[in-house]
This record gives C-alpha cells, sequence and structure tokens, in this order.
C-alpha cells in the first residue's frame, strides 16, 4: 500500500499473479535460437520458433512479463493512435499495408492463442476521438486511410462513442480486443515449455558474441545458439546506436473502481493531455483504467503530480469510489513511430532485434516473433520492410538531429546545475536529491522506513546526471531514458551496469 490510501503501487497484472516459476539455467547449453527477454515479444518469437521444430531457450533477468508486459493497459489492437495517415505519406503504401496487416494479424494470434490459456481476452472495439471540431477533419482522414489499408476501420459520430464525456467523433476498430497480458506471456512460457524449450527466470545475459554459432554468456552459464533474438525492450546489446535512434517516454496509469456504468470501449484522444480508457474486469468487478501524462524520461517533473492529475479528470467524469492502483511504463520511440524488428546490427547476420514499440508492444512484440520467425525460418517474411532495423528516411532524420542536439544541450546544463547544496539530511522520506561530494554528483534519496541510500549520480551509459522521480523512487536519465532503483540497480536501459554505491552522511 501507498501512502494514497489503500492505492497500490503496482500494476494489477502483477499483483494478480505470482512468480517467480522458472528457475536459473543449471550450466551451458546449445540450442537453435536463443531469446534474451521474456516479455510477449521475446515469448512470442520462441513460441513461434518452437512450434516450428526448433530447439529455443528463452532467459530473462526478472520474471517473466515483469517488465513492460506487464505494465502496459493490454490493448489488443491495430490501431495506435492516428498512425495510417502519417504512414502512408511517410513510407508509402505497400509499407503502410505491411505494418497493418502485421498488427491486425496480431490481434487475431493473441485472440487464437488465448483460447488456450487463462488470460482473459475479451473482443472489443476501439475508438481515437476527436475533441473538438478542430480535430475531427485528422481522425475522419484516419479511418479513410486505414480502411484503404484492409482495417476494420470507420468514422463514428460523438453518439457512438460511449464516454461520459461530448467528443466530436472517432475513427472506430471493430472487433479488436483486451486481456490481462502477465496471464498471456504465462500462458506462452507454459506452451514453449510444452514444446521442449527451456524458460529460465532471474538469469540476466551479459555477453554477446556473434558468430557461427553465437553464444551468449550470462550469469548462470552460456548458451550457445545458432541465432540470438535480442528482445529485452531496448536492447541489452546495443549493437544498432538504438539509444540515439528513439525517444524514451513514461507514462501513468490509475486503476479506479467506480460506482457509475462503465463505458464498453477502449478510447484515445487526438490531443493534449493525451488521456486512454479502458476497463478491465478484475475479481468479478470492472477496474477502469485511466492512462496518460506522457513526458520523455528523466525530463518530466513530479511524477505524484501527474498521478494527482489523472485522478483529477477521472473523478470529473466517473463515480469513484476508490483509486486502486497507480503505476508507470516505459516506452522506447523510434522518430519515424515504426519498430525495429530484424537484424539486430551491421555485423552479423543471425542476432535479431525487437524494439521501438512505441506504446503498442502488444501486437508489436506479437509481430515481431513472426517476423523474426520468417527471417530465421526462411531468410525473409512479407511483413519485414517497414520494420528493417537499417532503414532509412526523412522522417528519422527530421526528428533525429533536434533530439539528440537536445540530449547534448541536457547533459551540458545538468553538470552544470549539478553542484547543489548539501541537503540530504532534510531529505522526507519519499525524496532524493542529487549533491555536490568530491567524488562528483552523488543521488541521495530517503526511503520510507527513513533510511539514506546514496549512489552515484551519473548515468553510466553516457554520463549524464540523473534526477529523482518521486512517484516511482527512481533516479532517471533524462538523456535516453536509463532508470535505476535508489539503491543504484539497472531498471532501464540503455544502461546495462548498475550505479556505485556512495557513502551517505547523516548531519
Ligand atoms: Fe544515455 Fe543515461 S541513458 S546517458
Amino acid at each position: 500500500m501507498s501512502e494514497h490510501g489503500r492505492t497500490r503501487d503496482e500494476s494489477p497484472w502483477l499483483a494478480t499473479t505470482d512468480g517467480p516459476r522458472f528457475s536459473a539455467p543449471d550450466g551451458d547449453r546449445a540450442v537453435d535460437v536463443a531469446v534474451v527477454g521474456a516479455g510477449i515479444a521475446g515469448l512470442s518469437t520462441a513460441a513461434r520458433l518452437a512450434e516450428d521444430g526448433s530447439s529455443v531457450a528463452v532467459i530473462e533477468r526478472d520474471r517473466v512479463g515483469a517488465a513492460v508486459t506487464g505494465h502496459t493497459t493490454a490493448k489488443v489492437t491495430s490501431q495506435h493512435g492516428l498512425k495510417y495517415d502519417r504512414l502512408l505519406d511517410t513510407v508509402g503504401e505497400k509499407r503502410a499495408r505491411q505494418y497493418a496487416e502485421a498488427n491486425q494479424d496480431a490481434v487475431e494470434e493473441i485472440a487464437r492463442r488465448s483460447e488456450g490459456f487463462d488470460a482473459e481476452f475479451e473482443r472489443r472495439d476501439a475508438y481515437v476521438y476527436a475533441e473538438d471540431s478542430d480535430s475531427r477533419g485528422q481522425v475522419r482522414d484516419e479511418a479513410e486511410a486505414a480502411e484503404r489499408l484492409g482495417l476494420p476501420a470507420e468514422f463514428v459520430g460523438s453518439e457512438d462513442v460511449d464516454l461520459p464525456y461530448e467528443t466530436a467523433g472517432a475513427v472506430r476498430f471493430t472487433e479488436q480486443g483486451q486481456f490481462h497480458p502477465r496471464k498471456y506471456v504465462l500462458g506462452l512460457a507454459d506452451f514453449v515449455e510444452a514444446k521442449g524449450g527451456a524458460v529460465f527466470e532471474e538469469t540476466r545475459a551479459t555477453a554477446l558474441r556473434i558468430d557461427e554459432p553465437c553464444e551468449v554468456e550470462t550469469t548462470d552459464g552460456t548458451l550457445t545458439a545458432d541465432h540470438v533474438v535480442c528482445a529485452t525492450h531496448f536492447p541489452v546489446f546495443d549493437r544498432g546506436s538504438y539509444f540515439a535512434r528513439m525517444q524514451t517516454k513514461r507514462s501513468h496509469v490509475i486503476g479506479i473502481r467506480v460506482t457509475s456504468e462503465p463505458p464498453e470501449g477502449m478510447y484515445y484522444n487526438t490531443g493534449d493531455p493525451y488521456r486512454s480508457i479502458r476497463v478491465h474486469e478484475l475479481d468479478g468487478e470492472p477496474l477502469v483504467l485511466v492512462g496518460g501524462e506522457n513526458h520523455e524520461t528523466g525530463r518530466g517533473g513530479s511524477t505524484d503530480e501527474r498521478y494527482d492529475r489523472l485522478e483529477t479528470f477521472a473523478r470529473a467524469y466517473f463515480d469513484v469510489e476508490e483509486i486502486e492502483y497507480r503505476w508507470s511504463t516505459q516506452d522506447y520511440k523510434p522518430f519515424d513511430g515504426v519498430p525495429y524488428i530484424g537484424r539486430l546490427g551491421p555485423v552479423g547476420e543471425n542476432a535479431y532485434v525487437a524494439t521501438g514499440f512505441g506504446g503498442w508492444g502488444m501486437t508489436g512484440g506479437v509481430a515481431a516473433g513472426e517476423i523474426i520467425t520468417g527471417l530465421i525460418r526462411d531468410g525473409q517474411h512479407p511483413h519485414q520492410d517497414v520494420f528493417s532495423p537499417a532503414r532509412v528516411n526523412g522522417e528519422s532524420a527530421k526528428t533525429f538531429v533536434p533530439h539528440n542536439a537536445a540530449v547534448g544541450a541536457h547533459f551540458a546544463a545538468d553538470w552544470a546545475r549539478s553542484l547543489l547544496a548539501d541537503r540530504e539530511a532534510t531529505l522526507r522520506p519519499g525524496e532524493g536529491t542529487v549533491v555536490k561530494t568530491d567524488d562528483g554528483p552523488v543521488g541521495v534519496s530517503r526511503s520510507e522506513s527513513g533510511e539514506l541510500n546514496a549512489v552515484s549520480a551519473i548515468c553510466p551509459h553516457m554520463k549524464c546526471v540523473l534526477r529523482w522521480n518521486d512517484g516511482e523512487t527512481s533516479w532517471d536519465c533524462p538523456c535516453h531514458g536509463s532508470r535505476f532503483t535508489p539503491e543504484g540497480r539497472v531498471l532501464d536501459g540503455p544502461a546495462i551496469e548498475d550505479l556505485p554505491r556512495r557513502n551517505a552522511r547523516e548531519k
């Protein structure tokens, strides 16, 4: 429980499932394919390969589905905001169609597989709505673009949008879905083992050698494999400078119990601030998930205030009985808005990556499994071109330069600003600050039980100065989004090393 009454600082998906369920490896082993990362992308890949007869081993540094898959709002839809009108402009019809088909096929694959798992899959319509007449045109254009690409899309008026406030119409995708994401990936993990594969939890990949065969060194032995798939959300082996090709975004969700009738569909708006709404039946009662307040990691100000704004929005439109859950998640977004799925880097033909889902990883992860399976098995896949990590296009270049210039500015400004006053003795529980020491900037925070933690405040990735995240009690990097616990353990990449501990001084 948190300080907010009965609100739990975790996602309902993790709160209602258990683990770990799988052991660490007991030494070296050789397989056809080694998969690093047991979220929806890694396990979808492993499941597809295992059912094709390949021997697979999946390693996960934490627990199956406990990272980003366990923190999503779990919409299963090919509707990814206002996506398709833009794609037609930027990548052309052939590639836009690849994106659409890959994601719509993923909806159907999740529906099919869920019949064998207890994953609480339900069909729902998905809506992106216009808040006012100014944005209605964008929504109409999106409906036309999506329909042209073969998706089940149509424009509907406000009367067909079941929300407790007025809209100016929406693009509706019919027969999409929603599910319990962690139950789904635990079902996939069991499926992989039933097909002869192996799943290992609490096992960290420490090195990769791309060769024939490849070798993945782990904390519990070496995996030798003909092919390696890096599906760790941010690629733990960054062989393609992915850190400079994606923006890192955090978004926040509250799970509320209501006494009013909740809406049926899954909703997303066109404007700012962004809001996402959907309902999940949990413990026999509807839980309304209200999400939004997105911002670049390490640059968003107070996370507590963002949760408060979501609560204010929810209370304005629903009869809120209780805020039962609140949690946050991290997404990596390529500048052209399309994930990177394919060969990991310019060197080596037999290492693959799936990253950059931009918040749409439920279908994107499943699509990655399908495409990478095709690349391994046949050397190609009909949907591969639009997702190719080697692509170069004008959209990426347009954002790459200003974004990386902004990162440089943060780097310079924060080093200059980091020599702050010594004020660790005044920190209250849950607070953190960066202080000046002879060892350079040190991040000092106080736990809820009153203990001080001190770690280096320099990000091991590329030396930016970290910032305190009050709502999640973590150290977040404003440059490329790495995150660390108060004790310095890596939560999110691109950093792979923990922060060194420092001495905390009580005055
Ligand atoms: Fe790159 Fe921190 S994540 S410097």
